[in-house]
């Protein structure tokens, strides 16, 4: 996964997104359910401004699925049409065409009227990194479709890829867009979902940041899963926070000689449980928090 996003690359992906705009019909943003706001591009609305947009959030598998419908609604209150999908198992998939077809209605309608048999849609995916692009991608095809050009920086010739019996075409090279590194927060819960590398915080910052989410949200999930006793007092004290760590890593005999914690350890532990969904459905933002909303003055 490439995450240098220099201002330069930032430039070239926007302009290749925008050279494909021209050959798409509508634009599928691909959001990761448990993060839907961290995980969106902060230009998306301005880069996907005049293009007709279906939004997808991927991987509701490990989503938290009242906090989904949560999100739907919030998009919908925008005037964006959004549905969640699990691009692993292929679930509810086949609605991404048929909620293009609504999105297109006007479109389908003019063509009708000029009395021109309406060709498939086209679509283009984008999102940022390991937000599942590939894999929605290949799920649509029924098959793994070798992406070229799939680096900003790298153009290449593109194909149309004709899934769900022909009414809709994908462009074969989604298109990448940048996360929001500029806030904590959001760098945060993209590390602790994998769509940044832990090289670039402390794999243990990471785990702390996840743990102190889940108390605060999902304190019974985490207490099931490692036998944790009561909650902390005050959930914004570090080193109550930590002590909840410790309790994980004893738990799961992440103790180095001396009887001490190994935190790098356990961090991995906790991180890993929460990637995989055994911590149960997670969704670490909810709508009503209000918290990073993308507003012009974050653009700039
Ligand atoms: P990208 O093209 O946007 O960069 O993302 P990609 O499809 O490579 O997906 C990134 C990771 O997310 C992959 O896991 C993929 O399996 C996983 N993924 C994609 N969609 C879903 C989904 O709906 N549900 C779940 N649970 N996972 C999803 P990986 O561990 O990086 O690779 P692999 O183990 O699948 O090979």
């Amino acid at each position: 996964m490439d995450i240098q996003w220099f201002p330069g690359h930032m430039t070239k992906a926007r302009r290749q997104i925008e050279a494909k705009l021209k050959l798409i019909d509508i634009a599928i943003e691909l959001l990761d359910a448990r993060i839907p706001l961290s995980s969106r591009n902060p230009l998306v609305d301005e880069i996907l401004l005049h293009k007709p947009r279906l939004i997808v959030l991927n991987k509701s598998d490990l989503a938290d699925a009242q906090a989904t419908k949560a999100w739907i609604n919030y998009f919908a209150n925008q005037g964006h049409t959004c549905i969640a999908v699990d691009s692993n198992s292929g679930h509810n998939v086949n609605q991404i065409a048929i909620q293009s077809k609504i999105i297109l209605r006007d479109w389908f309608e003019r063509q009708i009227s000029r009395g021109i048999n309406p060709r498939a849609m086209r679509a283009l995916i984008v999102g940022i990194p390991n937000v599942g692009k590939s894999t929605l991608i290949n799920k649509l095809a029924g098959r793994k479709i070798a992406l070229t050009g799939d680096r900003p920086g790298v153009t290449k010739g593109q194909q149309w890829i004709k899934v769900t019996g022909g009414e809709l075409e994908l462009l074969d090279t989604p298109g990448i867009l940048w996360p929001k590194f500029e806030d904590q927060t959001v760098g945060y819960r993209l590390a602790v979902t994998g769509a940044i590398k832990e090289e670039v915080l402390h794999i243990d910052d990471i785990a702390f940041y996840a743990v102190k989410d889940m108390i605060k949200k999902y304190w019974s999930t985490l207490a099931d899963r490692y036998q944790l006793k009561s909650p902390p007092d005050n959930v914004e004290d570090p080193e109550e926070i930590v002590k909840i760590m410790e309790q994980i890593g004893r738990v799961r005999g992440c103790v180095i000689s001396g009887g001490q914690i190994d935190f790098d350890k356990t961090s991995s532990v906790i991180l890993r449980d929460f990637r995989a969904g055994k911590l149960g459905n997670i969704t670490l933002e909810l709508p009503d928090e209000n918290v990073i909303i993308t507003t012009k003055d974050d653009l700039n």
